[in-house]
């Protein structure tokens, strides 16, 4: 027998909001957006308007109070993200997290105690990791080719300096907390623990932020792992394996488009490419299909809640040694 339909509410109106609800008209059948909620009616009217079946709600507390959600996904700024995903679960929902799921490991120890009073599903949306290519990546490292893993390096630069959220520390802001995150929890995954040691350097804008920022991490088994991003460069966003034998570049590695993205092994014997190949699913669908997969389980094995945390905590870790502090953290 067929599981039943995971009914998904959407809180908050914005650009991801969009993109993931339209990538979810792929699987409408398994994942139907029932209702969105936003802080303005008319919002959420005209983001419902958009799709088969969906409410609007005037108020982010109304979606959560809908009988018909099941699981709600949390898009908005990342200074709400814990205080909603904490009310979803005592409502009694599942819940999808935007990353990074809370402004601090502290923040985030709340999240994963509301998920375990109320015996619900949380996951943090680092939504490239539900690409089976990873899967591949692992056999090809076991296969030995490269030999043995020395580095790792991974890159997210882009320009988003017209983007608000992304300038001030109040709604969690600075190029780690946006997309530095997903370099930072890709290291961690493939170096296969937490690091021992962190050093960080950053540039800082006048409310305390940063702009641009270089990580560098030594794992328990020896490997390093260094990282680099930033919301004022040109777009650059690429990830490597060193090995002691060869390396893999990683060419879109949060996006997995086929086309686009590809691990390409280059070893004494020459160079061969591994293209992503296209099932046709996109990344939104894919992300809902994982939470659809494990929602009994109440959390993925793609992105678990101790995976989570250790991310916030190296977060943390990086943000302070560049002095980068939330108000009342200290
Ligand atoms: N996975 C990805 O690829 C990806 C990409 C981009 C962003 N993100 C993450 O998704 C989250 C949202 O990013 P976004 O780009 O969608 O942001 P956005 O377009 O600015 O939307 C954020 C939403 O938050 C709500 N909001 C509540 N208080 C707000 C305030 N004071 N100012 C502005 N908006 C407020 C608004 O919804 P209402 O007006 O409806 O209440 C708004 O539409 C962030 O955590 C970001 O890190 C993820």
């Amino acid at each position: 027998m067929s599981a039943a339909p995971l009914r998904w509410g959407i809180l908050g109106t914005g650009g991801i909001a969009k993109k993931f609800v339209e990538g979810l008209q792929q699987v409408a059948d398994r994942c139907p957006v029932v209702a969105v909620g936003s802080r303005s009616l008319d919002s959420a009217r005209t983001f419902a308007a958009t799709v088969a079946g969906c409410r609007a709600h005037g108020s982010y507390q109304a979606l959560l109070d809908d009988p018909t959600v099941d699981v709600v996904y949390v898009a908005l700024l990342n200074h709400q993200h814990a205080e909603w995903c904490i009310r979803a679960a005592q409502a009694g929902k599942h819940v999808l997290c935007e990353k990074p799921a809370a402004m601090t490991a502290v923040e985030l120890e709340g999240v994963l105690a509301a998920a375990r009073a109320a015996g619900t599903f949380f996951m943090e949306g680092f939504l490239y990791r539900c690409h089976p290519r990873w899967a591949k990546l692992r056999e090809i490292l076991a296969s030995g080719v490269i030999g043995e893993v020395r580095l790792l390096h991974a890159v997210f630069c882009f320009d988003g300096s017209a983007v608000r959220r992304l300038q001030e520390r109040a709604l969690g802001g600075g190029a780690l907390m946006d997309v530095g995150c997903y370099p930072l929890s890709w290291l961690r995954w493939i170096a296969g623990s937490e690091p021992v040691a962190t050093t960080c350097l950053a540039q800082l804008n006048a409310d305390g932020v940063d702009l641009v920022t270089s990580a560098t991490l030594r794992f328990a088994n020896g490997i390093l792992g260094t990282l680099h991003t930033s919301f004022v460069a040109h777009r650059h966003i690429t990830a490597m394996i060193e090995g002691s034998r060869g390396r893999i570049d990683i060419t879109e590695p949060w996006r997995s488009t086929p086309n686009e993205s590809a691990f390409i092994i280059t070893t004494a014997a020459g160079s061969e490419t591994f293209p992503t190949a296209d099932d046709g699913l996109n990344t939104y669908a894919r992300e809902a299909l994982t939470v659809a997969a494990h929602v009994a389980d109440r959390q993925a094995p793609v992105m678990t809640w101790g995976d989570s945390l250790g991310q916030a905590r190296t977060m943390d870790a990086l943000r302070h040694q560049v002095g980068v502090w939330w108000d009342g953290e200290r």
